[in-house]
């Protein structure tokens, strides 16, 4: 039984093969609608989503299968004082694939631990976001054409942003990439994601803070909310909240091929006038995540279509 924790959990084949197993579904979704049949997704929701579930449940639904789950802590034993590990037993008999968010790093891992059934992490705190790679990756494939050579920009949140931190891992393992890393002293990558960088040897990377010094250069601008409810103070979150906002005069400043992914949800650092320019992908991408996390159900269940 596999569990899917981070990116690394899937070799760059398998990767690739999910993303052809996600074009295949988006170009035929009718082979694929009762793939599933009879199977029942749980979505075990911890901490506030909207994208991430619904995507989860949208794609179990277009597979045939059913879901079912809370959508928040409150909503669920944890409240009476369950543990994670309990729940999952729980959840195992009347489930066949669950997927889980938490605001607590590592939470899904003991989760996987201690379960009868696949979990695949949806979130787990600062720390890890694989599903939002995978959804990130397809996106780049599918409008670049590649995934190496590549010339990256993440700007905001990288300290507490885990879908920052799980798309760099995720890319590391790709020819002649290079990150810009873009946000206030504050928001700086962590000193783990740093030495992850440091130890791979075919990788570069620079920090910077101004926005405008990089967009020239980047293929891909990797935008990101600055993650409030991670924030020990407001006052803090208030004056770093707004650093950053990408409008149509900056992005007069990108090449015209650059795109501009954004994991949403969006607060002010995209204006919404860029929504128009064809290089804004961020509505594309969400789309991309449902058909990604179909092929991914498919895998972890062993279905073959
Ligand atoms: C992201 C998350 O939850 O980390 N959202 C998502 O799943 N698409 C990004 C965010 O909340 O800023």
């Amino acid at each position: 039984m596999r569990h899917l924790m981070t990116p690394l959990d899937l070799s760059v084949e398998e990767l690739d093969e999910l993303m052809d197993i996600a074009e295949d579904i988006k170009a035929d979704p009718s082979k694929y609608a009762h793939a599933c049949d009879g199977k029942v997704l749980a979505t075990l929701f911890y901490e506030p989503s909207t994208r991430t579930r619904l995507s989860f449940e949208a794609a179990m639904l277009h597979l045939g299968g059913k879901t079912l789950g809370f959508a928040d802590a409150g909503s669920s034993s944890a409240a009476k004082g369950e543990s994670v590990a309990d729940t999952i037993r729980v959840v195992s008999c009347f489930a066949d694939i669950a997927a889980m968010r938490h605001f607590k790093e590592g939470a899904p891992m003991v989760a996987a631990q201690f379960s009868g059934i696949p979990v695949i992490n949806a979130g787990d705190g600062g720390h890890q976001h694989p599903t939002q790679t995978l959804t990130d990756l397809i996106t780049i494939r599918s409008t670049k054409g590649r995934l190496s050579s590549m010339r990256i920009g993440m700007c905001g949140d990288l300290k507490f942003g885990r879908t920052v931190h799980s798309l760099i891992r995720a890319l590391l393992r790709y020819e002649n990439i290079s990150f810009v890393f873009i946000s206030p002293e504050e928001l700086k990558l962590p000193d783990y994601m740093i030495e992850e960088l440091n130890t791979h040897g075919n990788v570069s990377y620079r920090e910077v803070t101004r926005l405008e010094e990089a967009l020239p250069e980047l293929d891909v601008l990797y935008m990101t909310r600055v993650q409030r409810e991670r924030f020990f103070n407001e006052e803090d979150y208030v004056r770093l909240k707004d650093y950053y906002i990408l409008d149509s005069g900056k992005m007069m400043l990108a090449g015209k091929d650059m795109i501009v992914l954004h994991p949403l949800p969006r607060v002010n650092e995209i204006a919404v006038e860029v929504d128009r320019d064809p290089r804004a992908k961020y509505f594309e991408q969400v789309q991309n995540g449902m058909y990604i996390r179909m092929a991914l159900i498919l895998k972890l269940l062993d279905i073959t279509v």
